[in-house]
């Protein structure tokens, strides 16, 4: 399976935050939104990945990821020359894809919960048909909105309701069969003049292929579109890692946990990070690493278990 992470838009409900740098790269914590939902992307076990941006942005994302092989990633670049909606990923991505399943992510959308690896991997199994992911919200209004039967099958799909039917939001996480490019290619833009991510949705629905996955209790979504929702996610972020003393979203570890770089390779982008606790985290992980290779059992206790 392929990999989209959609990065443009305005991010006008960010203004002036976002008069000069683009939304997705201001700062979640400790690291850029961008690598929420990569990291997401790499926990689905996903390595091929098309990153789309503003014409403006796009060189941004090329400075912070490069052809993202540091990370064991290929990423590769496309840009939005506007915003005409969040289905037009699978317009511009079509040649990327080129009838391959796919997985898209918002570049605002932060995922964390106990499982969720998991259940992204099976997701990512998806061969036919598309499947995605719905939370609680207290405002539905605000987002997708999907309905479910009592055996949790979607009965309807409707962007941003005036009246919701139900409170199950419609995450920004999407898995797709082969054929999103062409169905995209069927849509018309809506009454707010964009390809709706949700039309596409509809269109799976109504031929019976669309599954729903709820993420209950224990599982955080946050997506970071208002200055309240971008504090809301940096707090999360912060009360996690320092109270656990685990990072969410660091690339290296993942990549290394998923075998998509060497010890090695992971070890040298370790021992090359510059001094922040970003680096010091990383540089921890490889006295883990160092300590677990050692043939003499030691009783050490790295920074992550103390
Ligand atoms: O976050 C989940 C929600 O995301 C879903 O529940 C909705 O169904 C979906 O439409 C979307 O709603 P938003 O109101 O959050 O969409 P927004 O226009 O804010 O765009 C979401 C992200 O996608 C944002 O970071 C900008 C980017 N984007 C958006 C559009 C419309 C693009 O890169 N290009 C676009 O054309």
């Amino acid at each position: 399976m392929k990999g989209i992470v959609l990065a443009g838009g305005s991010g006008s409900r960010l203004y002036p935050m976002t008069a000069a740098v683009t939304k997705q790269l201001l700062p979640i914590y400790d690291k850029p939104m961008i690598y929420y939902p990569v990291a997401t992307l790499m926990l689905a076990g996903i390595r091929d990945i098309l990153l789309i941006s503003t014409p403006r942005d796009v060189e941004r994302y090329v400075e912070l990821f490069g052809d993202g092989s540091r990370w064991g990633l290929n990423i590769s670049y496309a840009v939005q020359p506007s915003p005409d909606g969040i289905a037009q990923a699978f317009l511009i991505g079509r040649d990327f894809l080129a009838g391959e399943p796919a997985a898209l992510v918002l570049g605002d959308n932060l995922f964390f919960g106990s499982g969720l690896s998991r259940r992204l991997v099976h997701a990512a199994e998806l061969t036919e048909g598309a499947h995605i992911f719905a939370c609680r919200v207290d405002d539905p209004q605000r987002y997708g909105v999907v309905e479910l039967d009592a055996e949790q099958r979607p009965l309807s799909i409707v962007e941003k309701p005036r009246h919701p039917a139900s409170n199950w939001a419609v995450t920004g996480l999407y898995f797709y069969d082969g054929r999103a490019s062409e169905i995209a290619a069927d849509l018309v833009p809506s009454a707010r003049g964009e390809l709706e991510i949700s039309d596409l949705n509809a269109r799976y629905l109504k031929e019976g292929s669309l599954t729903v996955e709820r993420l209950g209790r224990g599982f955080a979504w946050l997506d970071t579109g208002t200055p309240e929702t971008l504090m809301a996610a940096t707090q999360f972020v912060c009360a996690l890692e320092t109270r656990q003393g685990i990072k969410i979203a660091c690339l290296e570890e993942i990549a290394l946990a998923q075998g998509f770089i060497t010890a090695d390779a992971f070890a040298r982008l370790a021992a090359g990070a510059p001094v922040s606790p970003y680096g010091r985290y990383l540089k921890t992980l490889l006295a883990d690493l160092e300590i677990e290779a050692s043939p003499v059992p030691l009783r050490v206790v790295g920074a992550r278990g103390r």
